[in-house]
Formats: C-alpha cells, sequence, structure tokens
C-alpha cells in the first residue's frame, strides 16, 4: 500500500488528468482556494489595517515554511517573484568593476539565469560559459578549474533543468571558497523532491521558487543567505522593505536592516504568499525523504521502460544523480508530447530534453506506466503526425 497516495484528494487535478509535469507546475492544491478567500477577506474587512496585521511581514514570515525544506532556519529567507530578481538582488551586492569580476555558468543553466548575467557585462562582469559534458551532465572538472581568483560568482542549478541531473553542489562551493568566490544554488528543481541542507552545504546563497515540486503556484521565489553574509552584505536593489524604519518615511539613503528583510525591496506580492501556502504545509506534513524514496522507485520505473522501448533517455542512467523527472527522447518527441497532451496526460516537452515526465509523490505507479503504454501507442498508431513539428511550441 502506497501510504502517499491517501494525499491524492487535496489536489483537484489528479481526478481530471495524468499530471505528471510537477518539474513545470505543481498539482494546486484545494486548500488555495480557502487560501485566496483568506487573503481576500483580510482585504475586503480590515482594509488597510491588514498590513499591520500580517502583510508587511509576509515576505519573510512565510519563508519559515520553506525553511525546513532546504535546511535553512526561521527567519533566514526572503521571499521575492522569481529566480531572476533574485539573482538581481544578489548581484546587486557585489561590484564588477575590479579585477574579481567573473561569473562563471555551465552552459546547461536555466536560460533566464544566463540572460540576467550577460546583460551585467555592462557592468564590468566577464562571463564564462563552461560546457556540458553532454545534453544531461556537467563536466566537474572543467566547471571545477574555471573557477579561479578572479571569480567573484558562481551560479549554479543543483538540478540542471533539462536532464535532472544532480550536480556536485559541495565540490563546486569548495572550489568556489578555497579561491574567495561565491556560490548561488538554485534549488529550484531540487527542492520537494531531493533532501536539501543548505546550512550543511556552508552554500553563500540559495534561490528557487515554490511552483514546481512545492505546489505554491506562480508568483513567489525564495532567497537564502548565510547568516554570516546577511548582515555585511547591501543589495543595490533595494527599498523601503529594507529600512529599518519604513514607517517614518526618512529620505536619504537607506538605513538597512541587516536580518533577511535587509533583502527586500518594494511592496511585496502579497496575493502570491497566500496562494503559496497550502503547497508548503503539505509538503512540511508528507516529509521530503518518503517523497525521494517514491520518486526514485518511479523514476526507475520510467527509466527502465523507456529503455525497454528502445527509447534515448536523456537523463542520468544513476538513480543517485537523477531528480525527479525523466526525460525520453523518443522519435519524434515534440509531436508524442502534443498528442499526450491532447490525451490529457500532463507532461511537457524541451529541445535537447525530449518528453519531461515528472511524477510526484501523489502519483501513482500505474500513471507512470499508462504514460508509457500511452506514448508507444502514439508511436506505432501514427497519432503523432496529426503535430506538425511547426506547430509545436517549447513554451
Ligand atoms: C533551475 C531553474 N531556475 C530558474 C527557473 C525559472 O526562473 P524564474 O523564476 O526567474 O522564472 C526555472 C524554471 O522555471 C528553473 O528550472
Amino acid at each position: 500500500m502506497d501510504e502517499l497516495l491517501k494525499w491524492r484528494s487535496e489536489f483537484p487535478i489528479l481526478d481530471r488528468s495524468t499530471y505528471l509535469i510537477s518539474n513545470s507546475l505543481g498539482a494546486m492544491p484545494k486548500a488555495v482556494y480557502g487560501a485566496m478567500r483568506g487573503y481576500a477577506d483580510s482585504w475586503a474587512e480590515r482594509g488597510v489595517r491588514a498590513w499591520e496585521e500580517g502583510w508587511w511581514d509576509m515576505a519573510v514570515g512565510v519563508g519559515d515554511l520553506l525553511a525546513p525544506l532546504i535546511g535553512a532556519r526561521s527567519g533566514e529567507i526572503s521571499l521575492h517573484q522569481n529566480v531572476t530578481l533574485t539573482q538581481a538582488v544578489i548581484s546587486s551586492c557585489f561590484d564588477f568593476r575590479g579585477p574579481r569580476n567573473k561569473v562563471v555558468m555551465v552552459d546547461l543553466e536555466f536560460p533566464s539565469v544566463q540572460y540576467f548575467y550577460h546583460e551585467q557585462v555592462r557592468k564590468g562582469a566577464r562571463v564564462e560559459i563552461v560546457p556540458a559534458a553532454d545534453d544531461v551532465r556537467l563536466d566537474l572538472d572543467k566547471f571545477l578549474a574555471a573557477i579561479d581568483e578572479t571569480t567573484l560568482l558562481v551560479p549554479i542549478s543543483l538540478v540542471l533543468f533539462r536532464s535532472s541531473f544532480i550536480v556536485n553542489a559541495r565540490a563546486i562551493i569548495e572550489r568556489a571558497h578555497r579561491v574567495g568566490a561565491r556560490v548561488i544554488l538554485d534549488v529550484f528543481q531540487g527542492t520537494g523532491t531531493i533532501p536539501i541542507d543548505v546550512r550543511d552545504l556552508g552554500v553563500d546563497f540559495a534561490v528557487g521558487g515554490v511552483l514546481k515540486w512545492l505546489c505554491g503556484g506562480p508568483g513567489v521565489a525564495y532567497l537564502y543567505v548565510r547568516e554570516d553574509l546577511r548582515s555585511t552584505l547591501r543589495p543595490a536593489l533595494t527599498g523601503w522593505l529594507a529600512h529599518q524604519r519604513p514607517f517614518s518615511f526618512e529620505t536619504g539613503p537607506v538605513e538597512r536592516r541587516e536580518d533577511s528583510f535587509g533583502f527586500l525591496n518594494g511592496t511585496p506580492h502579497i496575493p502570491a504568499l497566500y496562494a503559496c501556502k497550502p503547497g508548503l504545509e503539505i509538503l512540511n506534513k508528507v516529509g521530503i525523504h518518503p517523497i525521494r524514496e517514491k520518486s526514485m522507485r518511479m523514476t526507475k520505473r520510467l527509466y527502465e521502460g523507456a529503455k525497454s522501448h528502445g527509447w534515448r533517455v536523456n537523463t542520468s542512467a544513476n538513480p543517485a544523480e537523477r531528480a525527479g523527472t525523466i526525460s525520453i527522447d523518443c522519435p519524434n518527441a515534440a509531436a508524442v508530447s502534443r498528442e499526450l497532451l491532447a490525451r490529457e496526460i500532463l507532461i511537457d516537452y524541451r529541445p535537447k530534453a525530449g518528453v519531461r515526465i515528472s511524477p510526484h509523490f501523489y502519483n501513482s505507479e500505474e500513471e507512470c506506466d499508462f504514460a508509457l503504454t500511452q506514448i508507444a501507442d502514439i508511436l506505432n498508431s501514427g497519432a503523432w503526425k496529426k503535430h506538425s513539428v511547426e506547430s509545436v511550441s517549447a513554451a
């Protein structure tokens, strides 16, 4: 008996579809309806008083629900709108005009993060993109070699979004710290599916969002800053939430708070902060170790099933190196993914990855098998031909 299946009734979409896309957008907990009502009630009934009755503190307070999932402590996280903005807040603490101005990234890094750092070249940054070993894995030796005494920042995903490959973050942090560089670990694709302990890793920064494996919906990203850096770093991207006395409306430079509020800027995204709470509460109740154990069982099943059909899999063969997604690069994968969606099997497609299938704790092994048999049927019956390649978007 699979204990975790009892959570299925909390997620309405599971009754209506085969939901295997938690790497992209986790299923919505039904409790979000109540949470959004709570938001509307506080606005409607308390009006402007809602700020002092809770809203003002939410961009740090709600982070306490996230903290246990990444090994952080209460008060160590600030919440922002998306990961790209968290990178902007972090990089605004640093000056790229000195001799230490290099940013080291792997070419498999999430594109939005690459776009952001390439634009920092205008501010003096040098960006070194390290080629990956292949479409799946980081070339660790090459990556470590690129981190030198001129390196300022190393933004690196713990789990690569395309292949779900788990990067050796400890080795990267150790190397970076040895030469005086800072590591920004993007744990987006890891949190909620693999155990993470940012304090134990000693990482400088950890960032991620809640909309995938945490079932928290769009609009909330988290920023963890290591304790000793929290009071000393000063983001240039700042604002009145970071001020010690925001309601004094003092003019002139910010008198910065030294806690996590010091990494905030303007008015927070209150509706999204309400919406993300049910998902975070559920993930904390389920617990990360049972989730990882079940996830490994399901990804093994998908991996072996895909291989037995003779399909290419763009995910590591080593279970210890893969997180929650299996990327199946079967023939005509883009068109196959369109037909799967038409059949209410929710997955996604990415170039160089293939059909990404991401079971979560609320999925059954039968659903994994069903996805595989449907891919086989779509290929064998020629149903994929209904979807011309031109009509397939990579969104
Ligand atoms: C590893 C990783 N980082 C970042 C993002 C997204 O960044 P943002 O929150 O800025 O949209 C994603 C996916 O959406 C991702 O998989």
